[in-house]
């Protein structure tokens, strides 16, 4: 049995040692923090970490972002959109989980490229023949790049939410370069990604099913990341992204859906032994 041990264990292992790890660091921090997530204007990133011990709501929606998480995906220096002082602090706590998710799939993705390089069938699959530079950059461009024009808001300013209850999960505003409104939708429908292959094949749900691959997608509505559009929605079906990967490699790598399924399958075969892409000709 103990010779059984997967690299996914021992993963999961030293997650759960950060976890605890981190716990006993909460419970002694000094209490030295002083910034706290007001409710206005605000990033994750350029704010202390919360005081020990004082879990008021205000700092709950810090969690996600708690000591050793960054480190741990292999991330020096993640960056983050500002909040809009419509995103109250229960829309931030949703939001803050859902962009730790995206550094998590993102982390499993960069490692696997950067360990099994352009011949690895999960490449293929999704990118066909390009090289890997352009990939790679977007990759780490998403997660660490410069991200100074970006507004996450809660308000609705279009209505679109209101319109949409039932289908809209957020939008880019219009007429912004950078502004990206969350509906209520989002906190209700997009799923944590340790929830990857119990809702479905990826084939069945799609990629954007994941809050946190969802995100990776919204980022790309945005001037600042997809650079001015060079990384773009050219097709959303799936026989057309399969058909860019073979056939126009140079589109597969700026085409925003060959990133999300690559995420989903390359994170999904991580951690569940076997994956669950599910059939590629059922669509
Ligand atoms: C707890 O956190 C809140 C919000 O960050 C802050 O206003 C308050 O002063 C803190 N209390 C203590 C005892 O540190
Ligand atoms: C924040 O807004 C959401 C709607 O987006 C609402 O359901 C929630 O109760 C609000 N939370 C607080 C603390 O006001
Ligand atoms: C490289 O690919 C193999 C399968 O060919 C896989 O088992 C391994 O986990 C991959 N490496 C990384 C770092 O993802
Ligand atoms: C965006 O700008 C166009 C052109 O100025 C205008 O017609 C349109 O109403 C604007 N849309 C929104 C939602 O502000
Ligand atoms: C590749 O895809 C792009 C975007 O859909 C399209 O504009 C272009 O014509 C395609 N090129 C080839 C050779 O099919």
């Amino acid at each position: 049995m103990m010779n059984s041990i997967t690299s996914s264990n021992i993963l999961l292992t030293l997650y759960l040692a950060l976890i605890a790890q981190a716990s006993i660091v909460v419970k002694r921090a000094d209490s030295s923090s002083t910034s706290s997530a007001s409710s206005t204007s605000s990033s994750p990133a350029t704010i202390s970490k919360p005081a020990s011990a004082n879990l008021t709501t205000e700092n709950q929606a810090l969690a996600p972002f708690q000591d050793g998480v960054f480190e741990f995906f292999g991330w020096t220096n993640p960056t983050f959109p500002q909040y809009h002082n419509s995103c109250n602090i229960t829309n931030q706590r949703m939001i803050n989980g859902a962009l730790i998710d995206t550094l998590e799939v993102s982390s499993f993705a960069r490692d696997r490229l950067l360990a099994n390089g352009t011949s690895d069938e999960i490449y293929k699959r999704w990118f066909g023949d390009a090289p890997l530079f352009t990939v790679a950059g977007v990759i780490e461009n998403t997660i660490q790049g410069v991200k100074d024009d970006l507004l996450f808001r809660c308000d609705d300013p279009q209505g679109g939410c209101a319109a949409n209850p039932t289908s809209w999960w957020g939008y880019h505003v219009l007429n912004t370069t950078g502004e990206t409104n969350f509906c209520d939708l989002f906190y209700s429908g997009k799923k944590p990604l340790t929830h990857i292959c119990f809702e479905g094949t990826i084939v069945e749900v799609g990629p954007t099913l994941y809050a946190g691959i969802d995100l990776f997608h919204r980022y790309f509505h945005l001037d600042q990341m997809s650079s001015e559009g060079y990384i773009g929605e050219y097709t959303e079906e799936l026989d057309d992204i399969l058909a860019l990967a073979q056939n126009n490699a140079t589109y597969a790598v700026r085409n925003v859906d060959n990133y999300l399924y690559y995420l989903a399958d390359v994170y999904a075969e991580a951690v569940i032994p076997g994956g669950c892409l599910g059939d590629l000709s059922e669509n």
